[in-house]
């Protein structure tokens, strides 16, 4: 099946409180962005890479991706929802069997949870990667201005998820047409769920975390370099 990858990366990155939108950061002495693209564009499996950008950052755009031989980048919207689906939008042509939807702010996706997403889904609609809850899990509650321990949430059978989360494109395409009226959603198997389609669970690594926060930077520093020894 032909498989493209589909890199989400028009956010604004306004948690990590740099200028600077999170995924063009340099990590390892290349853009966030860039890791990511390697790993996919490497991949004997994908067919090609189209990343969803803020067409305000292209000049960024063209250094993190400088001799990478990928389609050219289609302009996002202001959710993570919208630029997808602009991105499965601007795919229709190309007419791929599967898509992977990836966030730009994941540089450690490796090829061996690339291909077991790719397997799962010659038998599933979708198939999402995602780590086992580990933590014990609280509700907060306020009261007086101060939080408190509201509830234990069991956290048997409680995943969190990651990306890529993959789906046969012509199934997540109509999902993520007709989600377009609706509350927005943060991730594509919310999507695929509200569409009916079943998406099934790939276990992946605690080392594909989304860089998010300005700590995520520092622990993707460390663990880059651990890599490169
Ligand atoms: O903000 P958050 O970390 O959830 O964003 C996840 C991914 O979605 C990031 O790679 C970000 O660049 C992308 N995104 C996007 N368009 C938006 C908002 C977020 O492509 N409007």
């Amino acid at each position: 099946p032909r498989t493209i990858a589909l890199v989400v990366a028009a956010g604004s990155g306004s948690r990590m409180g740099q200028d600077l939108p999170k995924q063009y950061l340099t990590l390892g002495g290349k853009a966030v962005l860039r890791h990511c693209l390697d790993t996919f564009h490497r991949h004997p499996r994908i067919a090609g890479v189209r990343v969803v950008i803020n067409p305000a950052c292209r000049d960024l755009y063209d250094a993190a991706a400088a001799g990478l031989d990928i389609m050219t980048p289609v302009a996002g919207g202001r959710s993570r929802q919208e630029s997808v689906r602009l991105g499965l939008g601007s795919l229709v042509e190309a007419a791929p069997d599967y898509v992977l939807i990836h966030d730009a702010a994941r540089p450690f996706i490796d090829a061996d949870t690339i291909d077991r997403t790719i397997d799962t889904l010659s038998h599933h609609a979708g198939a999402l990667v995602v780590v086992p809850v580990v933590d014990t899990l609280k509700r907060g509650t306020e009261r007086q201005g101060a939080l408190f321990s509201g509830a234990t949430i069991d956290r048997a059978g409680l995943f969190r998820a990651q990306t890529p989360q993959g789906f046969r494109f012509g199934a997540i395409l109509a999902a993520h047409k007709a989600a377009s009226t609706g509350l927005e959603m943060t991730d594509d198997a919310a999507v695929a769920e509200a569409a009916g389609l079943d998406v099934a669970l790939v276990t992946g690594h605690e080392d594909n975390f989304k860089i998010t926060n300005p700590a995520d930077l520092a622990r993707a520093e460390r663990l880059m370099s651990e890599q490169m020894e």
